[in-house]
C-alpha cells in the first residue's frame, strides 16, 4: 500500500480521540419529551403501541415532569385527552379542559423548572377527529379554525403554558395566534410552530395514545403536507416565521432530515424536529424481537437528527435517552 497524506482512521484509535473531533454531540438539553395527560384518569395508563409511554392522570402527570426535570430534561410537550368531543372541540379552550387544569397543576408543581409546551390542535377534541372545524361542504374550514386556535392559545397562557405549538397546518395560525395572545397580554408567551408537518403515515401510534379517529376513512392530506414535496417545507417556514414565530418544527424527523437541514440553512430561529410515535414503535417493536440494540439505535438515530440541523428535538425517547447522555 502507498501512504496516503491523510488517512482517517489515525483519529478513530481510541474513545477520547474520536470524542475529541466529535462534530455533533447530543445532550439532555436537546430533548422535549411528550406527555399525555387523560381527563378522568385514577392512574397512569400504559399506551400499548408506545411500549414505555402512558396516558397519565394529572397527578402522574405532575410526577413524570418532576422525574424529567430531575434528569435534566428542559422540556416537555403536553397532549390532552378530554371525556367528551364536540364539534367544534371546544374542550381545548374550556379554562377547565383537562389540558389547562394539567398546565395549572404542573406550573404550580414546577414553576419556570421546565419549559411548559402545549399542543395547540382540535383533533382531540372534534367529533370528526379533524385538526378544525368542519364547514357546511365536509372540508376543514380554515379561517373558523384559525379562530377557534387563537381561544384555545389564551386558554393555555392563561394556564401558564410557556410555549403553545400549534400543529393543525391551517393557513395564518400563526398569525392568529399572536394576535390573540397579545391582544390579552400574552406577549410572552412564545409560539413553536409545527411549520412544516407532513401527512405521514407514522403518526398511527399517537392517534392511539390521544384515542382519535379520523371520521370516515378521512385522512389529513388537505391540510399537512405531501411528503413529496421538499422546497415547499422551506415555503411553510418562511410563512410561520412571517406571522411572528419563535421557534419553527419539522415533523416527522427521520424521513424529512433533507428537510430539517434546509429549514437550518433558511432560518436563524430555533429549528426543531419531531421523532413522532411511529419512529420511536418501530425501534420498540425490533428490539423486543431482539432484532436491534434499542438503546443504541435511539441514540443513533436521535444524533442523527441533531445532526442533519435540529437544534431540540421531540421524542418519546426523552426520559430513556437522559438516563444515558451527560448533562450540558
Ligand atoms: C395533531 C398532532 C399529531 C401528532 C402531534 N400533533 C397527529 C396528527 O397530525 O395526526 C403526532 C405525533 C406523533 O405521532 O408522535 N394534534
Amino acid at each position: 500500500m502507498s501512504f496516503p497524506t491523510h488517512r482517517p482512521r489515525r483519529l478513530r484509535r481510541t474513545p477520547a480521540l474520536r470524542r475529541l473531533v466529535a462534530e455533533t454531540r447530543l445532550s439532555v438539553d436537546d430533548l422535549v419529551a411528550p406527555l399525555f395527560v387523560r381527563e378522568g384518569l385514577e392512574g397512569p395508563a400504559p399506551i400499548s403501541s408506545l411500549p414505555g409511554q402512558c396516558q397519565h392522570s394529572v397527578d402522574s402527570l405532575v410526577k413524570e415532569a418532576l422525574r424529567l426535570a430531575d434528569l435534566g430534561v428542559p422540556a416537555l410537550v403536553l397532549f390532552g385527552v378530554p371525556v367528551t368531543k364536540d364539534e367544534n372541540g371546544s374542550g381545548a379552550w374550556d379554562p377547565d379542559g383537562i389540558v389547562q387544569v394539567a398546565l395549572a397543576e404542573l406550573r404550580a408543581a414546577l414553576g419556570d423548572q421546565l419549559v411548559l409546551m402545549a399542543d395547540l390542535c382540535l383533533d382531540e377534541y372534534t367529533l370528526s377527529g379533524h385538526c378544525g372545524v368542519l364547514g357546511a361542504d365536509g372540508e376543514v374550514d380554515n379561517d373558523a379554525t384559525v379562530e377557534l386556535y387563537g381561544r384555545v392559545a389564551l386558554a393555555q397562557a392563561r394556564a401558564g403554558a410557556h410555549v403553545v405549538a400549534p400543529s393543525g397546518m391551517m393557513d395564518g395560525q400563526v398569525e392568529a395566534i399572536r394576535r390573540a395572545l397579545d391582544a390579552d397580554g400574552h406577549i410572552d408567551t412564545a409560539i413553536l410552530a409545527y411549520a412544516a408537518k407532513y401527512a405521514s403515515a407514522l403518526y398511527g401510534p399517537f392517534r392511539e395514545a390521544v384515542d382519535v379517529a379520523i371520521a370516515e376513512g378521512g385522512d389529513r392530506t388537505g391540510y399537512q403536507q405531501d411528503s413529496r414535496n421538499r422546497r415547499e417545507a422551506l415555503a411553510e417556514v418562511a410563512l410561520d416565521v412571517a406571522e411572528g414565530a419563535d421557534m419553527v418544527m419539522v415533523k416527522p424527523a427521520l424521513s424529512y432530515l433533507d428537510v430539517i437541514a434546509d429549514v437550518r440553512r433558511a432560518v436563524d430561529l430555533p429549528v426543531a424536529a419531531y421523532h413522532v410515535s411511529g419512529e420511536y414503535a418501530m425501534v420498540k417493536a425490533a428490539a423486543e424481537r431482539g432484532w436491534i440494540d434499542g438503546p443504541a439505535v435511539a441514540l443513533e438515530q436521535i444524533g442523527a437528527i441533531k445532526r442533519a440541523g435540529a437544534d431540540f428535538i421531540l421524542t418519546y425517547f426523552a426520559a430513556e435517552l437522559a438516563e444515558q447522555l451527560d448533562r450540558g
